[in-house]
């Protein structure tokens, strides 16, 4: 564990173990501000963290019924029906599962073409909720957070990105084929992120202990997106030894 004013490192042995610690802090935020604002995330890595939140409400010990959620970003041009929709995939891996309020649960609306209204719209949305408690983070292997790509203005609210080559291969995964990958989406911006009274990063394999070392290490700069969280005053990060191996390497940790 490394700790200083305001960022800490909280290593766990596996992606199992990273769950487990990242759904303790949120669920710990539930259970002090039960109508808490949570930033939610999207990505393979914040699927384990939901599955145990999904297990503690279903044994009793968490109530979603307050909750209000804020997501990160949407693909732009795919329904909420669509199975790689972000929509789709709050609903499937958590909203469904727990008695959270739909009203209560905001995302991008990934059909609007009206990009402007929809920027607006969202960002009015966000201020409409107040600070966002806790902030949920995953980190792209180019270190983008939400889809704040490399070379993005920090200082942007929610805004329409062109994906970059290197997102929209990573996640081409999750699709038929690379063509299927949308290349616009809708992202809530740095500066949204920012104003979250608490960050929580969650990382998990090889694959991102470079985003993950450059980002806390590394200059504060727009070519690192999440580099700019070392400059927010509550960061938690919650890392799998791999995501972190780089970082202990170099004897960081
Ligand atoms: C997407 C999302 C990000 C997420 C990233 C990492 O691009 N927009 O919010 O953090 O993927 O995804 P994964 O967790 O699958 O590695």
């Amino acid at each position: 564990m490394k700790e200083d004013d305001t960022m800490l490192i909280c290593t766990a042995n596996d992606y199992n173990g990273m769950s487990r610690k990242a759904a303790n802090i949120i669920s710990a935020q539930i259970i002090m501000k039960p109508n808490a604002v949570l930033g939610l995330a999207t990505g393979s890595t914040p699927i384990g963290t939901y599955l145990q939140l999904i297990n503690w409400y279903e044994k009793g010990d968490l109530d979603f019924s307050f909750v209000r959620t804020v997501n990160l970003d949407e693909y732009k041009g795919l329904d909420p029906n669509n199975l790689q929709s972000y929509a789709y995939f709050m609903k499937t891996t958590l909203f469904d599962q727990v008695n959270i309020r739909p009203v209560n649960t905001n995302i991008p609306n990934g059909l609007e073409t009206d990009i402007d209204f929809e920027c607006k719209r969202y960002n009015t949305v966000i201020k409409s909720l107040g600070d966002i408690d806790l902030q949920l983070l995953g980190i792209g292997t180019n270190a983008h957070i939400g889809f704040n790509e490399p070379n993005s203005a920090f200082e942007k609210e929610t805004h329409c990105v062109k994906l970059s080559p290197n997102t929209i291969e990573s996640n081409a995964r999750f699709f038929e084929n690379e063509d299927d990958v949308p290349r616009f989406a809708y992202s809530t911006g740095i500066k949204n992120i920012m104003q979250s009274k608490k960050i929580l990063l969650i990382a998990s394999g090889k694959s991102k202990a470079d985003a993950l070392y450059n980002s806390i290490f590394g200059p504060i700069t727009p070519s690192v997106p999440a580099s700019i969280l070392q400059l927010h005053n509550n960061v938690t990060i919650v890392a799998d030894e791999d995501a972190l191996s780089i970082i202990k390497e170099k004897g960081l940790l």
